[in-house]
């Protein structure tokens, strides 16, 4: 019997030690099997795949959550991100550079796919790396630095490199950021350089040197002249993400208002004022939203005291509404099921009394139990 398309690349992602891609084919593959003989089987592998869940969050090990995060791009808004003509040609290049590294890879000849953003903080490096995942549609694993080598003590390397070997298994864009907590040039680390530093650089470019080709590193600083060179030069593109001129910042601005939708708490004025007292993004952005913030509140100042109003009087009918903490707490289907649950543990009640909210769901089930 011949192999279908969905087997052969199920057998090549084995091969490569691609585990996401070997589920998809396993799965594929399964659903392919209409034959009566395999019926049985084939539906319960389905549903084993299937709740073993191809979600990539699950997927990472548990002692290594804390430094490697899966980020879903659920916080990343496109509309909201202005691509400006430097990070549209490094997008192109990146891409190349993909394409460069997959042919060469099938040819014998290890390629790294890797890309340094350098530059001055709140410039875009981290947000550019979110625009890329979201616009290939590939998983964005990120890994930052100083919290890894935070909660790693003296363990920072073993587990670099297991974040290192977890996120090969993946077609997805890895980011190293902050990565000058670890790669200092020796003069700038000084005498006392930390061997464990040392360590997890050089683990860092072994596993560079072995990433497969469908994984696009990217490391971001913004201290690039403090960085060792032997790291340097693993890097195929190094790109410098620069302050925004006045005209970029004015069209920012223009375009992040239009996507919240927020233009008419914005005047030409603020738009002046902030061009001409900032320089990129990070420091805008946050600004910008404080200026709307206040404008925000005047022009709606009645309305929401009105909604506060009646918030703080509301008579809340349904305490199920309200209890989620609390049904977590005691595995409850229903609202009776909790109230049952709460006369057995009483002190419960107390538990869900520190939530917030929840004081008021406890005074009612209180009522319930006495
Ligand atoms: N091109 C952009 N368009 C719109 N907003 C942006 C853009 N780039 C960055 N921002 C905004 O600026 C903030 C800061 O950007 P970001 O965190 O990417 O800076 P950074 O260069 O990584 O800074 P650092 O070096 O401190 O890590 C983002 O959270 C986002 O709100
Ligand atoms: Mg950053």
């Amino acid at each position: 019997m011949a192999l279908t398309n969905s087997n052969i690349n199920l057998i090549r992602a084995i091969a490569e030690g691609n585990v996401h891609d070997a589920k998809t084919f396993a799965l594929l593959s399964l659903k392919e099997d209409k034959t009566k003989k395999n019926e049985w089987a084939t539906k319960n592998l389905i549903k084993k795949l299937s709740c073993s869940g191809l979600g990539i969050t699950e997927a990472i090990p548990a002692d290594i959550k804390t430094a490697l995060i899966a980020l879903s791009g659920k916080e990343f808004v496109p509309e909201q991100y202005y691509l400006r003509d430097a990070e549209k040609q490094l997008y192109d290049d990146i891409l190349t550079m993909s394409l460069t590294a997959k042919n060469l890879s099938e040819m014998g000849i290890n390629y790294s796919n890797t890309c340094l953003l350098y530059g001055p903080t709140g410039t875009g490096k981290t947000e550019f790396a979110k625009y890329l995942a979201q616009k290939i549609g590939k998983p964005l694993f990120y890994v930052n630095f100083s919290q890894a080598i935070d909660s790693y003590l003296g363990n920072t390397a073993k587990n670099i490199n297991k974040i290192m070997m977890f996120a090969a298994q993946w077609p997805c864009i890895l980011l190293l950021d902050e990565i000058d907590c670890i790669a200092l040039k020796r003069k700038e680390s000084g005498e006392s350089a930390n061997g464990e530093l040392m360590r997890t650089t050089i683990s860092v470019m072994q596993a560079m040197d072995s990433m497969p080709p469908n994984v696009i590193m990217l490391a971001c600083t913004n201290k690039m002249e403090m960085l060792d060179d032997a790291l340097l030069r693993r890097f195929s593109i190094k790109h410098e993400v620069k302050n925004m001129s006045t005209p970029e910042l004015d069209a920012m601005i223009q375009q992040y208002i239009k996507a919240t939708n927020t233009e008419q708490y914005v005047t030409e004025e603020d738009i002046a004022e902030l061009t001409t007292s900032y320089h990129n993004p990070g420091q805008i952005i946050p600004e910008l939203n404080r200026k709307i913030g206040k404008k925000y509140y005047k022009a709606n100042a009645d309305m929401l005291k009105a909604d506060a109003q009646k918030a703080a009087t509301a008579e809340f009918t349904d305490i199920w509404d309200v209890t989620e903490t609390y049904t977590i707490r005691v595995q409850a289907e229903s609202e009776n099921e909790a109230i049952t649950a709460a006369k057995k543990a009483k002190s419960d009640v107390y538990y869900a009394s520190n939530r917030g909210k929840s004081e008021w769901i406890a005074k009612r089930i209180e009522e319930s139990v006495n």
